[in-house]
Formats: structure tokens, C-alpha cells, sequence
């Protein structure tokens, strides 16, 4: 039998209190709070417009001090990129991201298939200088970076496990709600489904020896959730509550959410972010393909129904020369983008010659400006 509203309500409530009771706050938390919220003020006082983007996977430990933790695949490129593209709009970024993943400008010179090293010469004075082929671009990205930096336009903070990503990103959503509708979550973050209870923990790294083999030390009469059983590593994992519900009603009631929704089976993908708007109540689900996302997404919304957003044609790829060629093979930082067919059966190779966030994020300014506007008709203020 299905719950009423209230109660699937209280069981939401109940559910984030105790995940937030038994799992404690990343320490960095209370450093973090301070500098968003004299980011946040700063920028409110101007009349600027917010977004918090999220970006880069989050990690799930199997030991309390860590060793071994799963992973994703995730290299924060969507997130670097599109915070550029919304700074670029004239919002400032909150940019909550998997430490060491791409950062945005830096990423420019990072995480690809050339050293940075690569860019530059020695002169014959023996300084290190910027080689003449790159001067254009690196003018470019340096001055851009230059004047955000100058209007402390971005603010950087990190995560790692999927722990510190969710108190990371209820605390600072609760801090940006003066913000209201000028605010835009912009979850790009590859968030994990599972994980291990801090209660089901164990202290030590996991023994494959069975000599040493321990797996007694946590605090829940439950098996600790990563153990060896014989020769076998057993993970046992418990779902992550579905936060978004929360972060919609609660967190941020007055801001525009979007998320993104990742899936590999091209037949599911409109139908599961349908499906997550219908369930979140949320402005705008972007839809993406793990093979085709930096080709094509696909917007879901109340406000305009289904809509693709893709690469021009004529614009798909960078021509495979000299280091291109290598990072069109390689896929980049995250290895894909080869030998792949869009949706509608067109092949697609190497890297768009096109940033597809490019063309995202002043799609989304467009429908935050609507929004703002629907609020101040509604509530005659944003
Ligand atoms: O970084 P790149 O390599 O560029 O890749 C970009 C990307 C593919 C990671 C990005 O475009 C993307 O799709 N990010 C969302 C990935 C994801 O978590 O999708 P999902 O289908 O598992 O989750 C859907 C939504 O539910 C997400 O907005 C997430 O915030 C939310 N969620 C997920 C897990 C969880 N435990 N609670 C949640 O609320």
C-alpha cells in the first residue's frame, strides 16, 4: 500500500536525520561554511546570480582508515566545463568538486595526454616561456581566469567520499537560500547509490590472509559490510537515501534544480529522467548517454517538455593531427568518444570540436531567467 504525502514526507525526514547522525561531517566542513558564506553575501549584496555546481564521482571506503574504496569513472569534466560557461553568463560558481578532479581553466592543461610540461620552452635567456602555438589559447583562458579570479567570481571546495559530498552539499544549500530564486543547483556530480555505514565499517585495512583475518570491529551487530569470508572479499552494500527529495523540499525550496541523469541503455534514458522529474518535482533533468555525452543530452522539464541539445554537425570533431589526434583515440581524460553512434544512428569520432556545455548552460541562464521572473510575478521579490 502506498504511504501518504506525510508520510513518505516523515520517512524522508527520518532517513536524513539518521544518515546525518551516523556518518559525521568531513572536517574541512566548518572552514568550507565560513568561505561560502562570505561568498554568498558578497555576491547577494551585488544582485549577482549563484550557481553551485557539483562535479567529479564521489568515493565509498570499505575501511575507516582507508586504503581500499570504489570508485567511478567520472573525471569532473561536465562540471569544470559548465562552470566556466556559467561564469562566462555572469553568475558567480560555488564549484563542489571530487578533489584532484578537473578544476575549471586549469583543466585546459590537466588530466590530458600531454604533460604541461609540453607547453612550454626555454628562451634563450633560459626562462621558461609559453611555446608560440599555445600563446593564443592560454592568452585566452589566462585572462579569463585572471578576471574571476580578481572579482572573486569562484569559490573551490572539495569532497572526496560520498559522505562529505552530501554534507557538503546540505550545509551549503542551506546557506544559499537567501539566495532564493537567483540560485541554480547544478548537480553534475557522478554520486554513488551504495555505500558502507560508518557503523559498518572496520577500523583496519581488510586482510586477504586468513591468518590475519579480523572483520570484528565495528559497532553493528550486522557483519562489517566490506569483509573477507575465506579467500573472498564480500561487499555488502547499503543504498545512499535519495537526497534530491530533500534538497528540493528542504534544502533549497526556492532555487532552480538541475540534475543530470547518467544511464549506458539508450532505450531507458528518457523515460528514467522523466520518471526522476516526476518523482523530484525539480525544474530540469538532463538526460546523458556514458557513450554520447559530450555530443548530446537531452533536456526534461515542465517548462518545455523533451528537448535535445546537440553538436552542430558540421562541428563534431577536431581533425586527428599531432596531440588532437592523440587525445581524439584516447577520449581525453576519461578514454571514450571513439567508434560511437549518436541516438539517431550517426557515427561520431574523436573529440566534439564544440563544447557541448557551451551550448547547455545559456539554455539553462534562459530558463533561470523565467523562473526568476515567474517568482517576482508570484511573490512580487526573487
Ligand atoms: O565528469 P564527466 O566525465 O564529464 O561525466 C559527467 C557525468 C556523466 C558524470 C554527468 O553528466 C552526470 O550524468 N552526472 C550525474 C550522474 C549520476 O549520479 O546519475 P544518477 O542517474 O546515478 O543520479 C541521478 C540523480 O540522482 C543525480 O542528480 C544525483 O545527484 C541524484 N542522486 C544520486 C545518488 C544518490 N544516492 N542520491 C541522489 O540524490
Amino acid at each position: 500500500m502506498a504511504g501518504s504525502g506525510s508520510d513518505s514526507e516523515a520517512t524522508a525526514e527520518a532517513l536524513e536525520s539518521q544518515y546525518f547522525t551516523n556518518n559525521p561531517p568531513p572536517l574541512s566542513l566548518h572552514s568550507h561554511l565560513a568561505l561560502t558564506q562570505a561568498f554568498i553575501e558578497r555576491h547577494t549584496d551585488q544582485g549577482r546570480r549563484i550557481a553551485l555546481v557539483t562535479s567529479g564521482g564521489t568515493t565509498v571506503p570499505l575501511e575507516n582508515q582507508t586504503v581500499r574504496y570504489l570508485d567511478n569513472f567520472s573525471a569532473g569534466t561536465r562540471g569544470a566545463t559548465s562552470a566556466e560557461y556559467f561564469l562566462e553568463a555572469g553568475y558567480a560558481v560555488v564549484f563542489l568538486h571530487r578533489q584532484f578532479s578537473l578544476l575549471p581553466y586549469s583543466r585546459h592543461y590537466s588530466h590530458n595526454t600531454s604533460s604541461f610540461l609540453d607547453y612550454m620552452k626555454e628562451d634563450q635567456d633560459g626562462r621558461v616561456v609559453v611555446q608560440e602555438q599555445h600563446q593564443p589559447e592560454m592568452v585566452r583562458v589566462l585572462r579569463e581566469y585572471t578576471h574571476v579570479k580578481k572579482q572573486n567570481l569562484l569559490l573551490i571546495l572539495s569532497f572526496v567520499t560520498i559522505t562529505e559530498y552530501l554534507w557538503e552539499l546540505r550545509e551549503v544549500a542551506k546557506l544559499m537560500r537567501p539566495v532564493g530564486a537567483k540560485a541554480v543547483f547544478y548537480l553534475a556530480a557522478a554520486v554513488s547509490d551504495f555505500f558502507v555505514p560508518k557503523d559498518r565499517m572496520v577500523e583496519h585495512k581488510i586482510q586477504s590472509s586468513e591468518e590475519f583475518q579480523a572483520n570484528g570491529d565495528n559497532t553493528n551487530s550486522k557483519p562489517p559490510a566490506a569483509r573477507t569470508e575465506g579467500k573472498s572479499l564480500i561487499i555488502d552494500l547499503e543504498p545512499v537515501p535519495k537526497f534530491l527529495k530533500q534538497l528540493v523540499d528542504g534544502w533549497a525550496p526556492n532555487s532552480m534544480i538541475v540534475s543530470f541523469k547518467l544511464e549506458t541503455d539508450p532505450s531507458m534514458l528518457v523515460r528514467k529522467a522523466q520518471y526522476a522529474l516526476e518523482k523530484y518535482q525539480h525544474h530540469l533533468v538532463i538526460g546523458n548517454l556514458l557513450s554520447t555525452r559530450k555530443w548530446e543530452v537531452v533536456f526534461v522539464s515542465a517548462m518545455d517538455g523533451e528537448k535535445w541539445i546537440r553538436v552542430p554537425p558540421s562541428r563534431r570533431t577536431k581533425s586527428l593531427s599531432g596531440i588532437e589526434a592523440l587525445v581524439g583515440r584516447a577520449g581525453g581524460a576519461d578514454g571514450d568518444g571513439s567508434e560511437l553512434k549518436h541516438s539517431d544512428g550517426r557515427a561520431m569520432q574523436g573529440e566534439p570540436a564544440v563544447e557541448i556545455e557551451s551550448l547547455i548552460i545559456p539554455e539553462i541562464a534562459a530558463m533561470h531567467s523565467r523562473l526568476i521572473r515567474e517568482s517576482v510575478r508570484e511573490k512580487g521579490t526573487v
